[in-house]
């Protein structure tokens, strides 16, 4: 198997032939005279590695989203426009509006951050042409600065938007599209090197084919978990199958009662529709990593990881999603608290894959809430992440609630012995109370860098009480507040 990695860098046509699949997209182009873009962390955190991707959107017209180059393989860049720092000022010197405000906002000190800086922000100026301040901060959110404060940084940010004017990237949108249009690609992207091979089937029945045909294979959407994998554990990772060509797995069905969210759909995909329809899981999924792990991050990635601390499935676990299973083109629907056995151990067999997670949406009168619990608001893992479904009867007792915890286990799960002690008693503080100790049955987490067995222990019971407030009219005092 050889073949060539093809993308638009520099105005031009990049073909790297054979790369190791397992390169990324921050090694190959600080070896390959870009040195622009900086390596802090290595696993998304930092955003100094921040690159721009743009592809052609369904309109035709070129999407740009910033992206952490550390987690992100070559290969996943196939028929992309990568823009780096290098490429922002004109070829005569004069710097770009976004690069222009952050020297006049003195935005900079040593500047290790600050191409990640610039990065984001011109793909914040692609993608809002009037940002308020919430969208700026959630542009900015996933790029640490150690040296300079972020005061003049986001200055920067307003000032390079207020009156935002075409710039040269605007002016040069047709010729990028026909250079993208030159690379487009029909068939199965296939290349090998360093003794690893990569895929990027187009469509289901061919990724079902080589799914079962390689069962040994690592399946790779987002690559915001598998990315670490290998720049932190050093893992090897013979064969990739890459979800994200596969057309269909984009697709997001939206029916009267449910959704139906393709497994290569990313968060920030998905984040429109959610607003839409399910606002309180958009709320929390807005709350995922920052801006660039969720334009790379998808939900099929985090329910199939199956992380005790992923953040959706406490969500998906309460509102009862369902995952479709595919194996070789046989398919088999699991409802998602029948998936997970253990410590990322789940029912997927070798060669299957999940192809679409099934979202039942809130019934009129139920009541749906999910809170996540971390030391910052962004960029953080949950300490504890809750979610509750609540079906009163006609007396105002429990027909049903129905939950999902995070964090609080080896696993996501529901608390059966703190369902069943609510099944059929009155919603009121008296009972809510009589059931928390239920909740010690259900879990005992563990103490980690993260927080404590008890403070866990405390939050879980804690944010069943702040649903019930919430459910009643009365509203706890904001964690966000307490933990933002
Ligand atoms: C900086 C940073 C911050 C993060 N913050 C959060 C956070 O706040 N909350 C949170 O929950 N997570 C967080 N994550 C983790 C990660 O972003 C999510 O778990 C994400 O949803 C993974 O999706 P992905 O597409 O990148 O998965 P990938 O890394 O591509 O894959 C993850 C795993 O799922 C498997 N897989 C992927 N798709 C399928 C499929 N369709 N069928 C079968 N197996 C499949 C892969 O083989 C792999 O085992 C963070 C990650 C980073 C780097
Ligand atoms: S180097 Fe820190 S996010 Fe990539
Ligand atoms: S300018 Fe030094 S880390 Fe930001």
């Amino acid at each position: 198997m050889t073949g060539s990695v093809r993308f638009v860098l520099g105005g031009r046509v990049v073909e790297v032939r054979d790369p190791d699949p397992t390169t990324t997209v921050l090694q190959w182009l600080r070896a390959n005279g870009r040195p622009g873009s900086k390596e802090g962390c290595a696993e998304g955190d930092c955003g100094a590695c921040t690159v721009v991707l743009g592809d052609l959107g369904a309109d035709g017209r070129l999407r740009y989203r910033s992206v952490n180059a550390c987690i992100l393989f070559l290969p996943m860049i196939d028929g992309k426009l990568l823009l780096t720092v290098e490429d922002l000022a004109a070829e005569d010197g004069e710097l770009h509006p976004v690069q222009k405000a952050m020297v006049t906002s003195h935005a900079s000190q040593c500047g290790f951050c600050t191409p990640g800086f610039v990065m984001a922000l011109f793909a914040l100026y692609h993608t809002d042409r009037a940002p308020k301040d919430d969208a700026i901060h959630d542009a900015l959110a996933g790029n640490l600065c150690r040296c300079t404060g972020y005061r003049p940084i986001l200055d920067a940010a307003r000032a390079a938007t207020a009156d935002r004017q075409d710039d040269r990237f605007d002016r040069a949108e047709e010729g990028i599209v026909a250079l993208l249009e030159s690379i487009r690609r029909d068939a199965p992207l296939a290349v090998s090197g360093g003794g690893n091979g990569f895929h990027a089937p187009r469509t289901v029945d061919e990724l079902a084919k080589l799914v079962a045909a390689n069962p040994g294979a690592t399946l790779v959407a987002g690559a915001t978990d598998i990315g670490l994998w290998v720049t932190k554990q050093g893992r090897r990772l013979a064969t990739l199958i890459h979800l994200a060509e596969v057309a269909e797995l984009h697709r997001i069905e939206e029916h009267p009662d449910r959704l139906e969210v393709g497994a290569a759909v990313t968060y920030t995909e998905l984040l429109p529709v959610l607003r839409r329809r399910l606002p309180e899981l958009a709320d929390l999924v807005g709350r995922i990593g920052a801006v660039q792990v969720r334009n790379s991050g998808t939900l099929g990635g985090n329910v199939a990881n199956g992380s005790p601390i992923g953040d959706s499935m406490p969500a998906l676990l309460a509102l009862g999603a369902t995952l479709v299973l595919n194996h070789g083109g046989a398919r088999r629907e699991l409802s998602l608290d029948r998936f997970y056995h253990g410590y990322r151990k789940s029912d997927l067999k070798p060669g299957e894959f999940v192809e679409r997670i099934r979202i039942p949406l809130p019934k009129p009168g139920q009541m749906f809430a999910t809170w996540k619990v971390s030391k910052r608001r962004d960029q953080d893992i949950s300490a504890v992440c809750a979610a509750f479904l609540l079906t009163l009867d006609e007396g105002g007792r429990v027909a049903e609630l129905r939950t999902g915890y995070g964090g609080v286990a080896a696993m996501p799960a529901r608390a059966a012995a703190l369902e069943a002690a609510l099944a059929g008693q009155p919603w009121t503080a008296d009972a809510v109370a009589a059931a928390l100790p239920a909740l010690d049955r259900d879990f005992q987490p563990i103490t980690d860098m993260r927080a404590s067995d008890r403070y866990r222990a405390l939050v879980a019971k804690n944010l069943l009480v702040r649903f019930h407030l919430s459910t009643t009219g009365a509203e706890a005092p904001s964690l966000e507040a307490a933990h933002g």
